[in-house]
């Protein structure tokens, strides 16, 4: 089967999974020839199938660590006759990678939030794992949680808190940009969206590893979170998702208390530079603030991918000698997104964009490119004309 990209306004409904590979080799070669460090052992990633979860798993296994890990993630699987989700393909392709340098790599597919995943995980770290895990890297995006001691279903609502908020947000199947109006979320949007994104699904897990007493003296946790700009402070950090990445901080400063007295461990969240990935790209208005920000950063030459954002990340920051905490003991990778420069030039082309210069005016281009990468389309070196055989594919396990 000849696969082409199939995408409904701002939606990829498939993916390429000799793309997908080529991705996923291309992350690694990108961090076998970057700086080196030396981090933790044994490693447990929830969320690592795509964005900065799969991009933290490459740093550790092949950015001079050479962790083994254990991959948590919730991806469709590919039939005979029907392609799977992107993360079901590069689970399957970092495993083949990892394994080859004798690596350990496992990939624990279902839910994440429930207690027989968390049971499933600490079953295969005693049984199999050598029995300890020295970090967890919390790295989950998802639109809806089921409360694993009711059953209830909680769904997030990213929406403006108080007032109505007017943006632009881009159709990458018409390549056009179209104005949109949200309207302010009720409470049980608020609710429910820290239900879902918030932290207590990661404190379930923090606290499930250490009464099963496998996590070593010195373990570390992490979290992935966003402030971004004053220009998408009403859809993010004054909107329904900013509150759920509060309760992620706080959470964060809780563990820490825990981990500390427990383990001489430590918890904390890093917050990590706006990109293009599933999860963001269903954000309303952040893909146009998306396409700007690379265009200034690139301009500045100090633009990052996933990949390249997580390993200065982990290199620099988390196994390195150049650390930057704020006061709140956030690690802050995000700090040249955030420089006054960068932002000075992002709002100049807010001032100025309509529908009809966006394209000229943010890097639209790059913006649909690795909106397509993620799905493993346009991806250098893939000769997109040639039949993929998805019985052959089928055959492959997580
Ligand atoms: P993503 O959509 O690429 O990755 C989400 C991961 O979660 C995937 O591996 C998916 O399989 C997994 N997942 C979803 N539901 C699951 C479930 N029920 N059980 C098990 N696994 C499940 O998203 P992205 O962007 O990498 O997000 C990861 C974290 O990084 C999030 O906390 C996000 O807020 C944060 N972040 C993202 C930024 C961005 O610009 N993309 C910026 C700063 C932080
Ligand atoms: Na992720």
């Amino acid at each position: 089967m000849v696969i082409k990209p199939k995408i409904k306004g701002s939606l990829a409904l498939n993916c390429h999974p000799v793309g997908c590979k080529e991705e996923v080799l291309n992350q690694i070669k990108y961090v076998e020839n970057s700086k080196k460090y030396k981090g933790a052992k044994k490693v447990l990633i929830i969320g690592a199938s795509s964005g900065y979860g799969l991009a933290t798993r490459i740093s550790l296994a092949f950015g001079g660590s050479d962790s083994d890990t254990i991959g948590v993630s919730f991806e469709r699987e590919g039939s005979k006759r029907k392609v799977g989700s992107a993360g079901w393909y590069s689970n399957i392709w970092f495993r083949e990678e990892a394994e080859k340098k004798g690596l350990i790599a496992k990939n624990i597919l279902g839910d994440a939030f429930s207690h027989n995943m968390k049971e499933e995980v600490i079953k295969y770290i005693k049984e199999e794992f050598g029995g300890k895990i020295d970090l967890l890297v919390y790295s989950l995006a998802s639109g809806m949680r089921t409360d694993p001691d009711t059953n209830k279903i909680y769904k997030s609502n990213l929406r403006p808190q108080g007032e109505s908020l007017t943006g632009f947000t881009f159709n990458v199947e018409k390549e056009s940009m179209e104005e949109v109006t949200l309207s302010p979320a009720t409470e049980e949007d608020l609710t429910n969206t820290v239900k879902v994104m918030g932290g207590e699904d990661w404190e379930l897990w923090v606290k499930a590893l250490i009464e099963a007493n496998v996590v070593s003296e010195g373990f570390k946790t992490m979290a992935y979170s966003y402030i971004g700009p004053a220009v998408m402070e009403g859809i993010y950090r004054h909107g329904t998702i900013g509150s759920a990445k509060e309760h992620l901080e706080k959470t964060a400063r809780d563990l820490d208390e825990v981990l500390k007295d427990e383990k001489s461990g430590e918890a904390y969240v890093a917050v990590n530079k706006a990109i293009v990935t599933k999860a963001s790209a269903y954000i309303p208005i952040f893909p146009l603030y998306a396409s700007a920000l690379m265009r200034v950063m690139e301009e500045k030459g100090i633009e990052e991918n996933a990949i390249e954002h997580t390993h200065r990340l982990f290199a620099d920051m988390v196994y390195g000698d150049k650390p930057e905490f704020d006061s709140e003991k956030r690690m802050r990778p995000d700090s040249w997104e955030l420089r006054d420069d960068v932002q000075e030039e992002v709002l100049e082309i807010y001032k100025k964009v309509t529908e009809n210069n966006f394209k000229e005016l943010t890097d639209f281009d790059k913006y649909k490119t690795e909106f397509l990468k993620l799905n493993g389309f346009k991806v250098e070196g893939v000769n997109y004309e040639e039949d993929v055989d998805l019985e052959e594919l089928s055959k492959l396990k997580p």
